[in-house]
């Protein structure tokens, strides 16, 4: 695989998203972009997260979809077979590592120590997701990281907020940061969704402050 291009995309933030209700992920997906993100992880944690996947692909393609909290091989093939652009993993399996490399399918395993990252890295993935960010060390861990590691490129989510991002995205290792904070489940559930468009610009507009 191709790995010189990020399979993250280009955004500055990935908003970590569960679905609950099919209903929700196509106005969801909307008040993202409307807020200028665009692109989103949808995490297996729920009955309908393939099925979500599958409708944004089709019928959202300014949307870049992510599928999450992929663990299995199987659900390489899946999330790749329902139209997922890319797979997030929380850690490092060398067999789901492989699944994607044979598929073709951009992946971004989740690393939490040197060793993990050293192995993603022997498999190609010089893009990994540092997880659980905050707990692991945050900012100041990631920077320690970028000397050994000066080729490898993260994407911290755990504990990602607007009080902190801007550390994270001030680094020359971070690529982009995820979190669930842009889209918060009680405002999914009431369907606020102008109220997630002003997060998301909120949260760009960190960025460029
Ligand atoms: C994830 O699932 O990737 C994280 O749980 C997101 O963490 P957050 O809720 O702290 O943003």
């Amino acid at each position: 695989m191709n790995m010189s291009s990020n399979p993250l995309g280009h955004s500055p933030i990935i908003p970590v998203v569960s679905i609950n209700k099919l209903e929700d992920a196509l106005p969801l997906a909307n008040a993202l972009l409307e807020g200028g993100i665009a692109v989103i992880e949808i995490t297996l944690r729920t009955k309908c997260a393939l099925e979500a996947i599958e409708i944004l692909a089709n019928k959202l393609p300014e949307i870049r979809v992510g599928a999450g909290t992929i663990v299995s091989c199987e659900q390489v093939q899946q999330c790749r077979d329902h139209g997922a652009n890319f797979g997030l993993s929380p850690g490092v399996s060398v067999a789901v590592l492989e699944a994607a490399s044979r598929l073709n399918w951009p992946f971004v395993p989740g690393v939490a120590t040197a060793s993990e990252m050293m192995l993603a890295m022997s498999l190609g993935y010089t893009i990994q997701k540092f997880f659980p960010a905050e707990i692991n060390g945050g900012a100041s861990a990631l920077k320690g990281f970028s000397g050994p590691f000066p080729e490898l490129q993260f994407c911290p989510t755990g504990g990602v907020s607007p009080a902190n991002l801007k550390s994270y995205l001030a680094l020359s290792n971070v690529c982009c940061v995820g979190g669930t904070w842009l889209t918060p489940s009680h405002l999914i559930e009431q369907k606020q969704w102008h109220a997630i468009t002003a997060l998301c610009r909120e949260g760009l507009a960190q960025k460029e402050s």
